[in-house]
Parts: structure tokens; C-alpha cells; sequence
């Protein structure tokens, strides 16, 4: 599929199947940065197939990592510490790949610059450049704090830090800057986020003290290169799942996912709405539960996401609203204003798509309330070059009178390239 390729979605009767999913994104782009500080070898399985995953592995190889791959093995030398790179450092689509390697380039004495695609240069940068400079460095941004990010490295001191946004990025920003600077690091959240930040530095070896809000780190600490298996990507099962909702008879087994707690919302919430989601064996690796799930849905009931909910389902709140109108009560989304500076405005895209295939929708500053009970028809779906939004909207078509067609689908490789080859796989038509 080339850029700007448009993908036809025909409707199904039935999903069923076992996936075993990519890597998780969010676990691939830390393990790959704190390999790239780290000494020695690190050996990544099940790494992300994920476009913005290469886009974190091109920019630690530009900074001195090497960086060996093939397909899902990827091996990583570090020397300890990063070299001045020749180039800008390109960060395509990937806000995780500025922010949190922003915090590690931060550390290190030399100037560099990191840019991105349209979509990363519309997205905020205040919330990682003001802890930044605040540990010592300069952080340079555009006249309202967007990329390109032109920074010069120095010695940090730590910092006590509690950000205004819910935010996993820019914790580990802080933390990975921490590790490389004088002193102590804390990073005190409202509500909690993710926690593959923490897990990933205390397998590379470094010492940390967290509660549920608070974690704690002394700087200068050396990180150790890993092994690891890389869990099954949650956020991409989350497409398959919400698709299994859709249909009574349907049964899923999604094998070696990711079951970090923080990142598990969807299990939860699918439950909450009728499903059975039954653990079929679950293990830890390097901090990570990782294991096996069967989902069986049931009557698809409504639900309302809001407060210290939102931080852990802040991914997959598109596929929810999309198969809102099929529930039986609908959805209320709230508290979700972040999801307008994501890789597009994810409350209008959801909308507006939403309308596109006949559903009536209320979009609000901070989140959306889809009634149930509606039938939707095929349509034409704007993907806003959004991963995340071209995927919902192939989940919604599978229910819909007609066939959908996305105008762009190419994005979809930004986090799951073979996503439509897996659904088609899983479908029954
Ligand atoms: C991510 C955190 C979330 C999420 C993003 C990945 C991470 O962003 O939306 O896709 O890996 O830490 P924020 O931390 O900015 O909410």
C-alpha cells in the first residue's frame, strides 16, 4: 500500500481466531532507548513492527547505538553513552519517540536537533520542555512549543517533578534524564499512567523506589544491556477485541499479549460492558505480566469512561466510540480533552466519521457521547493520516449495511502494518 492508498472494509458476519500480535509499542521504543544507553548487547524478540518503532531505532543509530535487525529480532549494542549525530534526528510520526528521547539526548553534552512529520510538528512540547530545562538543559521548540526541538545537552541535576498533563511520555522523559543526571529524580503524578518506564529502567539494572504515584530515582546510575521477549502489543489486540464485541458467537485467544495493569483498561472495560475475558495463563518478564487471554462477548452493553480512566484506555477510546452506536446504552467519554493533540483531533475525527456512516454523535471539548441502538451504514472515512482512527473506523465497517472505504489506510503501519491482513484472517464474511 502506497501513501494516500484508500482500503475497501466489506462487512463480516463473524470474528474468531487466535492472534499472536507485534510487540508493544510502548515497550519496544523504551527497551530500544535505554539499550542504546546501556553497555553492551541487547536482545529485543517480538520487537514492534511498528513504522514508529524503526523511527526510534533510525534516531539511537544516528546517536552511536548499533542496531541490527531482522524482522521481529533486533540486537542493540550500547557503549554507555550517545555520540553527537551528523544529522537531525527524524522522529516521524512518533510522539514517543521526541519526548522520551528527548530526555535522554537532554543528558548528553552536544546539540542536536529532532524533527517530525505535519502531524508530530502540530503536537505540544511545553510538557516535556519545561522539566527539561528545568534539570539544566536547553530545550528549543517553536514560538508556541511545537517541533522541531533543537537541544544542547548538558549535565542535568535532578529534579522533583509533577507534570500537568497525565502523561507516560513525559514521565519516562523525565525518569530517562533523570538516570543521566546529578542527584534525585522524582516524578509525582495526579493520575497514573503507564508504568513501562519504570519497569524497563529496572531491568536495564537501575535502582527505583515508586508508589502508585511516585517514583524516585538517583541519577548516574549504569544500565546493564537485556534479553527480553517483547509482550504482545495491547493497544493493537484492542482493535480485534472491540471487534469481537460486535458479534454474539465470537470467540478470540490473543496468546503472549502485554497484561501490564495500567495498560489492561480495555480487558476491563470490555467486561464491564457484557464481555468474558478469561486468563488462560499469565507470567512476568523483566516486570511485565505477559500472557494468554480468550474473549467471548456478550450482550454489548454502555458504559461511561471518565477521571483516572481515561489515562489507561487513552489509546483505545477511537475503537470504543466507534462501536458505541452498537451497544445497547452507548458510550460517554469524558476528561479526555488530550485526545485532540494526538496524532490528529481524535474527538473530531471519531465525529466526524461517525456522522459519515449515519450515527448521531455528540462531540464535546472533552470527550463524546454516542447513543446506542443505531444502525450504520457504509461510508467514506477519513483517516486524518491517523493510525488509530483508520483502525476504529475498520472495526465499525465490519457491522455496517455496506461496504466503508478509508481514504488513507497507509498510516495504519505506523503502530500494525499487517492489521487488515489480521482482520481479514480473523473474519468471517
Ligand atoms: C504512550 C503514552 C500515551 C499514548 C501513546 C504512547 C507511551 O501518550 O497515547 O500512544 O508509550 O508512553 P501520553 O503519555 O502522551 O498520554
Amino acid at each position: 500500500m502506497g501513501p494516500g492508498s484508500s482500503q475497501e472494509v466489506q462487512p463480516a458476519k463473524n470474528l474468531s481466531g487466535s492472534v499472536r500480535l507485534p510487540g508493544d509499542k510502548s515497550v519496544s521504543h523504551r527497551y530500544a532507548m535505554l539499550a542504546a544507553i546501556a553497555e553492551g548487547t541487547t536482545r529485543l524478540e517480538n520487537f514492534s513492527a511498528a513504522v514508529d518503532c524503526a523511527s526510534t531505532l533510525r534516531c539511537i543509530e544516528a546517536l552511536g547505538a548499533i542496531v541490527r535487525r531482522e524482522g521481529p529480532k533486533v540486537e542493540i549494542d550500547g557503549s554507555g553513552t550517545l555520540t553527537v549525530p551528523s544529522q537531525p534526528l527524524d522522529c516521524g510520526n512518533s510522539g514517543s519517540t521526541m519526548r522520551m528521547l528527548s530526555g535522554i539526548v537532554a543528558g548528553h553534552e552536544f546539540e542536536c536537533e529532532l524533527f517530525g512529520d505535519e502531524s508530530l510538528s502540530r503536537r505540544p512540547m511545553k510538557r516535556i520542555i519545561e522539566p527539561l530545562t528545568r534539570m539544566g538543559a536547553d530545550v528549543r521548540g517553536t514560538a508556541d512549543d511545537r517541533p522541531p526541538l533543537h537541544i544542547k545537552g548538558s549535565k542535568l541535576r535532578g529534579v522533583d517533578y509533577r507534570p500537568a498533563v497525565a502523561s507516560a511520555q513525559v514521565k519516562s522523559c523525565v525518569l530517562f534524564a533523570g538516570v543521566l543526571a546529578d542527584g534525585e529524580t522524582t516524578v509525582e503524578e495526579e493520575v497514573r499512567t503507564r508504568d513501562h518506564g519504570e519497569l524497563a529502567l529496572r531491568a536495564f539494572g537501575v535502582e527505583l523506589t515508586r508508589t502508585r504515584t511516585r517514583v524516585s530515582l538517583r541519577g548516574g546510575q549504569k544500565l546493564r544491556s537485556i534479553e527480553a521477549y517483547v509482550p504482545g502489543d495491547i493497544s493493537s489486540a484492542a482493535f480485534f477485541l472491540c471487534a469481537a464485541a460486535l458479534f454474539p458467537e465470537s470467540s478470540l485467544v490473543l496468546d503472549s499479549l502485554l497484561l501490564n495493569p495500567t495498560r489492561a483498561g480495555i480487558l476491563d472495560i470490555l467486561t464491564a460492558m457484557g464481555g468474558k475475558v478469561s486468563f488462560l495463563q499469565v507470567e512476568q518478564q523483566h516486570g511485565e505480566l505477559i500472557g494468554t487471554i480468550q474473549f467471548r462477548p456478550g450482550k454489548l452493553k454502555g458504559a461511561t469512561i471518565s477521571g483516572s480512566q481515561v489515562a489507561g484506555l487513552i489509546d483505545e477510546l477511537p475503537v470504543l466510540a466507534a462501536i458505541a452506536p452498537y451497544s445497547e446504552e452507548g458510550i460517554e467519554i469524558r476528561d479526555a480533552r488530550e485526545l485532540r493533540v494526538k496524532e490528529s483531533d481524535r474527538i473530531a475525527a471519531v465525529a466526524q466519521n461517525l456522522r459519515a456512516m449515519g450515527a448521531e454523535v455528540e462531540e464535546r471539548e472533552d470527550g463524546l457521547r454516542v447513543p446506542g441502538r443505531q444502525k450504520l451504514h457504509g461510508a467514506e472515512i477519513k483517516s486524518f493520516g491517523d493510525h488509530r482512527i483508520a483502525m476504529a473506523f475498520a472495526v465499525a465497517a465490519l457491522r455496517a449495511e455496506g461496504p466503508t472505504i478509508i481514504d488513507d489506510a497507509s498510516c495504519i503501519a505506523v503502530s500494525y502494518p499487517d492489521f487488515l491482513k489480521d482482520l481479514d484472517r480473523l473474519v468471517s464474511r
